[in-house]
């Protein structure tokens, strides 16, 4: 039997872990444990700290459900989820890029019809929202499912706030020439929830805590990569400082003021609205 020693812990832990059957789990649990290991040598973990980092994860489970995902969360400002978009999501310079899922959606959204208002009420400018899905080559595509959803003007999202009914989130789907428009209120920027262990972190340094204002997008369609993105407002408070590192240029969009009159889903606004034009390109698979 070898005794387990300071120096010799790391290398038992790992080959432990290599036995897993699975090769792709041999090699994740196996870098999981020299990378935590030389993490707790890097900064001499005390027991107060490793406790402390104990509690803390305890807590953002505790306050994670099926609506509150603190822990996609903890991997958004820790710029980890959007590293392993930018990893996994090289699509061609032409296409639309991807960005971090967050932890707002929720899963079957109300499908509307073209220009259908998916603000429902909910106070706010209107914001009507239209263009193009179309492939790499520019083949139009119709019939792609747009799954839509935002925050609303005091930035909180539905799973914020107790509301029985799908709030300022709906699915899309394009017409044959690959056209979408979509009703809904103008975005503003927001803080990320300060309520929870997340925000606990934060205080404690000077991030700002804000996102820019913006519209979230997912896009699975059959034949082409799955598209998770956002569309910025042009000249958005914190589009150079977003707490999640989501922002992308390419994917920020003018949301020009418009008079009453004439809207892109052929209707009539009466009071003064806002538009932005956006065509999504999918990568093929
Ligand atoms: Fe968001």
């Amino acid at each position: 039997m070898e005794l387990v020693t300071e120096d010799n812990i790391t290398e038992l832990a790992a080959r432990r872990w290599a036995t897993a059957r699975d090769p792709r789990t041999r090699e994740l649990l196996t870098a999981l444990v020299r990378h935590l290991h030389a993490f707790a040598r890097e900064v001499r973990l005390t027991e107060d700290e490793w406790m402390a980092a104990i509690q803390w994860l305890t807590a953002t489970g505790q306050i994670s459900d099926e609506k509150r995902e603190e822990f996609i969360l903890t991997s958004d400002v820790l710029g980890l989820s959007m590293l392993v978009v930018q990893m996994n999501r090289r699509f061609d310079e032409a296409a639309t890029p991807a960005t971090v899922l967050g932890p707002f959606h929720i899963d079957g959204s109300p499908e509307l019809a073209f220009g259908g208002d998916m603000s429902d009420g909910v106070p706010g400018i209107p914001l009507y929202l239209s263009g193009i899905v179309r492939s790499l080559d520019g083949t139009p595509v119709g019939g792609a499912v747009l799954d839509v959803w935002q925050a609303d003007a005091d930035g909180n999202y539905e799973s914020q706030l107790e509301v029985d009914e799908a709030r300022l989130r709906a699915k899309y789907t394009t017409r044959a020439d690959g056209s979408y428009c979509l009703r809904t209120i103008a975005p503003k920027g927001y803080s990320i929830p300060m309520d929870g262990p997340v925000g606990d972190l934060i205080r404690q340094t000077e991030i700002s805590h804000f996102r820019p204002a913006h519209v979230h997008f997912l896009l699975n369609v059959d034949g082409y990569q799955p598209l998770i993105t956002h569309l910025f407002e042009q000249g958005a408070q914190y589009l150079d400082s977003d707490v999640v590192f989501g922002t992308k240029e390419e994917l920020v969009v003018a949301f020009e003021p418009r008079e009453p009159g004439p809207t892109p889903d052929g209707g009539v606004s009466d009071v003064p609205w806002v538009e932005a034009r956006y065509d999504f390109v999918l990568q093929p698979a």
